[in-house]
């Protein structure tokens, strides 16, 4: 199964995925790495792994259309067949989820249906709630409002900042996501 990860900063999970494709833990591989961001650090992890990576700025087209269909001709032309989003900032729109209907997945840092879009995790220590987490879900036309497919709690502690929060559901994150694409793949190929 040839997949294509999409993401738009560090690049944290695409590098767990890349490790899992590497391991065995995946049965999968990484076929190219898709960024809005030109400077974005995921560039250097994909680099490590020699995967290569596209990066389109949206600024240089003239519509959502018109950048989701350079996406989409880049991910036939690697014959991709399954899109993952890995700390993805952006919605993706009609051109891209009619091309891959079914097929794109996105991991979100809170236990959808609470705190979705922009800085879940300061929203969830801003709420004082005691546990937030880890949601994977298949990615609509809404603001992570897809069907869910995992979630895995993540513990709040009074001591707890916007740092050592964000490093406690990363850790989980770098574990759930090739584990559950895992299990997604084993059963869309049965
Ligand atoms: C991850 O924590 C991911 O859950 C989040 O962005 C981070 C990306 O980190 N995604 C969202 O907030 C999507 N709404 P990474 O670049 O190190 O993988």
């Amino acid at each position: 199964m040839k997949i294509a990860i999409f993401a738009s900063g560090s690049g944290t999970n695409a590098e767990a995925i890349i490790e899992a494709t590497k391991t065995g833990q995946l049965d999968a591989e990484v076929v190219l790495i898709v960024t809005d961001k030109p400077k974005a650090k995921v560039i250097e992890r994909a680099d490590k792994y020699r995967v290569p990576v596209k990066a389109l700025d949206p600024k240089n087209y003239q519509n959502k259309a018109s950048y989701e269909q350079e996406i989409v001709d880049q991910l036939r032309a690697n014959e991709v067949s399954f899109v993952v989003l890995a700390g993805y900032m952006r919605l993706v729109g009609k051109t891209l989820l009619e091309a891959y209907e079914g097929r794109i997945v996105n991991i979100h840092p809170s236990l959808l249906p609470s705190y979705p879009g922009l800085d879940a995790i300061g929203q969830a220590i801003d709420a004082k709630v005691k546990i937030t987490g880890v949601t994977i879900h298949y990615v609509d036309a809404g603001m992570d409002t897809g069907l869910i497919i995992a979630q895995e709690p993540v513990r709040i502690e009074s001591t707890d900042t916007i740092e050592t929060l964000q490093a406690k559901v990363q850790k989980v994150e770098h574990q759930l996501y090739p584990r559950t694409l895992q299990s997604i793949i084993a059963e869309s190929t049965e």
